[in-house]
């Protein structure tokens, strides 16, 4: 199997967890994609459903499913939360973000009552920060000096998209990518992280995700 096939069986298999007249939390990410298909498919065959996207990108995607969709505002509880990650560690803990949804991703994980992530056998790490450089959406305004606050937590960052040309989130703002050797305690680090003037907020995940469903080329493993 290929990468594409392990994030399709990973995503299909959260899509199973799905009921009649849920409120559906929406990830983002080309994993999550795969399970958009999968709902756009039971929406058509007469599931009712109600979607909350995490994104600009998940709500064109849904819309052309034919998802039916509505905003955290209207449902402050969301029954079930299906989204990707970029880095999963043993303990559940996640680096999110490499999608540049990871504001809207933490919002709507904290207004879910229950987290799936879906991922490919390569997201699962031996510590979170080994393998992917942590997304931290910052404002536009003095970005310089809020980097260099950051730097000082972790070492290196990197204007996403480069000074000439920065990546805008959904939100308006940039994401640096901060490389850690591994981030040893990654709840300190999170809070560490947003306490800075000009953090929006970062893409450390922990205790949030309920079950982490893998897709390997033996079939799916879990992590709960
Ligand atoms: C979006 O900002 C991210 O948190 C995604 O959920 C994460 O990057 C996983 O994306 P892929 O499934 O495309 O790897």
């Amino acid at each position: 199997m290929n990468i594409e096939q392990l994030k399709k069986i990973a995503a299909e298999k959260a899509t199973e967890e799905i009921r009649e007249a849920m409120v559906v939390g929406l990830g983002t990410g080309s994993t999550v994609y795969y399970a958009l298909l999968k709902i756009g498919e039971m929406v058509r065959d007469g599931l009712n459903i109600i979607g909350i996207p995490t994104s600009s990108s998940t709500e064109k995607i849904a819309t052309e499913q034919g998802i039916p969709l509505s905003t955290v505002a209207a449902h402050p509880i969301i029954e079930l939360t299906i989204d990707g990650a970029d880095e999963v560690d043993a303990h559940l803990n996640l680096i999110k973000g490499g999608g540049a949804a990871l504001v809207r991703e933490k919002i709507i994980a904290n207004a879910s009552r229950r987290i799936l992530i879906v991922v490919d056998e390569s997201k699962v790490s031996r510590g979170l920060g080994t393998s992917f450089a942590l997304p931290v959406e910052i404002v536009q305004f003095g970005w310089e000096a809020t980097k260099r606050v950051v730097d000082q937590i972790c070492g290196q960052s990197e204007l996403r998209g480069g000074i000439q040309k920065p990546l805008i989130t959904d939100n308006g703002n940039y994401i640096l990518d901060c490389h850690f050797d591994e981030i040893p305690e990654p709840e300190k680090v999170e809070l560490q992280l947003n306490n800075i003037p000009g953090v929006v907020e970062n893409g450390i995940f922990v205790n949030r995700a309920d079950k982490i469903i893998i897709g390997t080329p033996s079939g799916i493993r879990y992590l709960e």
